[in-house]
């Protein structure tokens, strides 16, 4: 493992179709890869086309109730063989030649098979590729590489985690609202380190919402950590260290409360937390946080709880898609107004993404070629600075004290090199 606490990703990572086919074979080729939601795909023969890395691939539910992921190009010619975002579907008809395929992907029927192919030709083996996939409190990821760890392996102490956000209602989470997916300006990994725990950048990026009052009493004192994993995983959380905060700013309808099926320490991690957010290596972003905080205008305490999935598209450009999860036992009311304040806020076109989009936006602008190519980033942020707060609870994996860190970033950085096989 890399242990230069300034190890950087080279620059030309952030350019280079050459390090992109790199990350498609590496990092997307053999990591467990966001895909979707299991309540996208509640009944048999349901779908949704995804991107996996480079790869088009369908999620489809089949009658045994289990989920697969499979590569979306027919085993002919290679034609898509679903055009659809979203569907119910018995098969799969190619639109080229006609080959039939199943909802788990077997190859069902060739039209001519008896008389235009002989005796040695064999359906059995011409399925559509599967990937392994593995779910995890409803999310659901896929792997080419069969010999990769299981999902909860790899996730590591970042399932404590994902418990407390997707697994506290005994009801369970769904996707409100379906997906919205937008192609933006910027290198992916800048979009995920993000995520990955840049607290830094929010009263600057963002000063004009704490000017114009929508972050609420989010501009008072606040303090937060940040944890992070050895696969590349982590997450930042902030809570107000004002007196006289409430004891919980979950931001959900008080019959729900009653379904929290958690234990001590996910709730208190849950009810002391005003925003959460963070990814799961490589490319699963997600943000939970209580609106109560976030101006007069939240209309009282609505939660939201987003996900986003980032895939490259080529090295200056990416595709995200955003979805709204709600607890599934909420009321219409209240899935609604949660739906609204997450794509208000974070949604594609919110306040924080037109800020955030820029920054993206210029960042590949300033990438510059070669001879801005010797300037590494910087990740020094946080690095021998005493740490000052404690969170209200304990819980595990590497917790640095204080959220104005790139203890994170480097935690990222890490994993990207060591997987690329590149030095820092
Ligand atoms: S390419 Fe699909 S049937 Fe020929
Ligand atoms: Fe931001």
């Amino acid at each position: 493992m890399t242990t230069d606490p300034s190890a950087s990703i080279p620059r030309s990572h952030y350019r280079d179709g050459e390090a992109l086919e790199r990350e498609f074979a590496t990092v997307y080729g053999e990591s467990w890869v966001f895909i979707g939601h299991e309540s996208e795909v509640p009944a048999a023969g349901d779908y949704v086309t995804r991107s996996m890395g480079a790869n088009p691939v369908i999620m489809s539910r089949t009658e045994d109730g289990a989920i697969h992921v499979m590569l979306n190009s027919c085993t002919h010619r290679g034609t898509e063989v679903c055009k659809l975002s979203y569907g119910n579907t018995t098969t799969f008809r190619c639109g080229y030649h006609g080959w039939v395929f199943g909802a788990d992907g077997d190859l069902k029927g060739v039209p001519g098979r008896r008389s235009l192919y002989g005796p040695s030709f064999d359906p059995g083996r011409l399925g559509l590729r599967k990937a392994r996939v593995g779910t995890f409190c409803g999310l659901v990821f896929a792997t080419w590489a069969q010999d990769a760890p299981d999902l909860v392996e790899s996730l590591g102490d970042m399932a404590w985690y994902l418990r407390g956000l997707f697994e506290l209602f005994s009801g369970g989470l769904e996707v409100h609202g379906g997906a919205h997916t937008v192609d933006v300006r910027g290198n992916w990994k800048i979009h995920v380190e993000n995520f990955a725990g840049d607290g830094y950048h929010l009263k600057n990026a963002h000063k004009t919402m704490f000017d114009l009052g929508v972050m609420g009493t989010q501009a008072g004192a606040v303090d937060g950590f940040v944890v992070n994993v050895p696969n590349g995983h982590s997450l930042r959380a902030q809570y107000l260290a004002d007196e006289g905060v409430p004891e919980a700013v979950l931001g959900y309808e008080d019959a729900l409360l009653e379904s929290i099926d958690a234990d001590e320490q996910h709730r208190r991690f849950r009810e002391r937390s005003t925003v959460i957010h963070g990814m799961v290596y490589p490319n699963l972003l997600f943000i939970t946080t209580a609106p109560l905080y976030f101006g007069a205008d939240a209309d009282g305490a609505v939660a939201f709880t987003q996900l986003r999935q980032i895939t490259p598209i080529d090295p200056h450009h990416h595709r995200v898609t955003y979805w709204t999860l709600v607890p599934r036992d909420a009321s219409p009311e209240w899935k609604s107004r949660s739906y609204l304040y997450s794509t208000r806020q974070h949604g594609a076109a919110s306040f924080f993404e037109a800020d955030d989009l820029e920054n993206f936006r210029r960042i590949d602008a300033g990438l510059g070629d070669a001879v801005a190519g010797v300037e590494p980033f910087n990740y020094e942020l946080g690095i021998d600075v005493a740490e000052r707060a404690t969170p209200p609870w304990t819980g595990p994996g590497r917790i640095v004290r204080q959220d104005l860190t790139e203890a994170n970033q480097r935690n990222l950085v890490r994993r990207y090199l060591e997987q690329m096989g590149v030095e820092g």
